[in-house]
């Protein structure tokens, strides 16, 4: 079992704070979904979870197993088993998305033992057909021309492939048509396991109508400020945020736009 811990995390942008204190544990054969307004830092925290330069943690810590992530560069974090999937995953010209994965999975890997072509093709085509995408998006160039569909089955391909310990899903669900939305949960649950632990941000209930969540926390003002069983993000999806801020006696304040 390994184990990512988020402890009394804060993050900056551009000197104003956005997180304000975060606590989270997720265990690998866990998966743990995020919710919560616009503008609250849900992304922010998945940014940082990565390295991002741009999100500054200005006190709290992240470890992998005891390991420092903060330490680490961005490429380590990756090596070391985290993996962040993007509501908008950007385009590399030049490089095609076989190439990018098989690159990602050797270095990933000790020099000498890299993933034979035969091996790395016959794994890729099994997770291409599971995830039912065309043949020709292993041979075109990473997110280039990629509808948003496709780019976000194809984080999911990445997922799959590169089978990271700890993956974090940023609204991966958002402007995913049902069929869509069905296939790239099938994608998450084939992960599911002892060697797998999963954080997922998102809006909507939608997702998790597909991937049961073991623990739900609810995001708000730059903190985790409630946390339950899957039951409640049911609940959020019928009666939305208000109660939580009445039980909580969270003033309103007026949030950011979301970027
Ligand atoms: N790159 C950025 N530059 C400046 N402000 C940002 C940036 N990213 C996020 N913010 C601000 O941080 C706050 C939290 O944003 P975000 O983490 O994207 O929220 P969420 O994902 O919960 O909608 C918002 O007020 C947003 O405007
Ligand atoms: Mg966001």
């Amino acid at each position: 079992m390994a184990t990512l811990e988020i402890k009394d995390l804060h993050v900056e942008i551009e000197g104003k704070e956005i997180l304000k204190g975060v606590d989270l544990t997720i265990n690998t054969n866990e998966i743990h979904a995020i919710m919560g307004p616009n503008g609250t830092g849900k992304s922010t925290l998945a940014q940082a979870i990565m390295g991002h330069p741009k999100y500054v943690v200005t006190s709290g810590t992240i470890t992998l197993d005891g390991e420092d992530v903060l330490e680490m560069e961005v490429d380590e974090r990756a090596r070391a088993g985290i993996f962040l999937g993007m509501q908008y995953p950007s385009e590399i010209t030049g490089v095609t998305n076989a190439d990018f994965l098989r690159s990602a999975i050797n270095a990933k890997r000790e020099e000498g033992d890299e993933i034979s072509l035969m091996k790395f093709i016959r794994e890729l085509d099994s997770k291409m057909e599971i995830l039912e995408m065309d043949e020709d998006m292993a041979t075109r160039y990473l997110n280039e021309g990629f509808s948003g569909g496709e780019k976000k089955r194809n984080e999911i391909l990445q997922l799959t492939m590169l089978k990271p310990k700890f993956a974090v899903l940023d609204e991966i669900d958002s402007g995913l048509d049902i069929d869509a939305l069905k296939i790239v949960s099938k994608g998450i649950n084939e992960m599911r396991g002892e060697d797998f632990g999963c954080l997922i941000i998102t809006h909507y209930q939608r997702l998790l109508d597909y991937i049961t969540p073991d623990t739900v926390h609810v995001m708000m003002q730059g903190k985790v400020v409630k946390s339950g069983g899957a039951e409640l993000a049911h609940k959020l999806e019928e009666q939305g945020y208000d109660w939580i801020k009445e039980e909580l006696g969270i003033e309103d304040e007026t949030v950011g736009l979301e970027v």
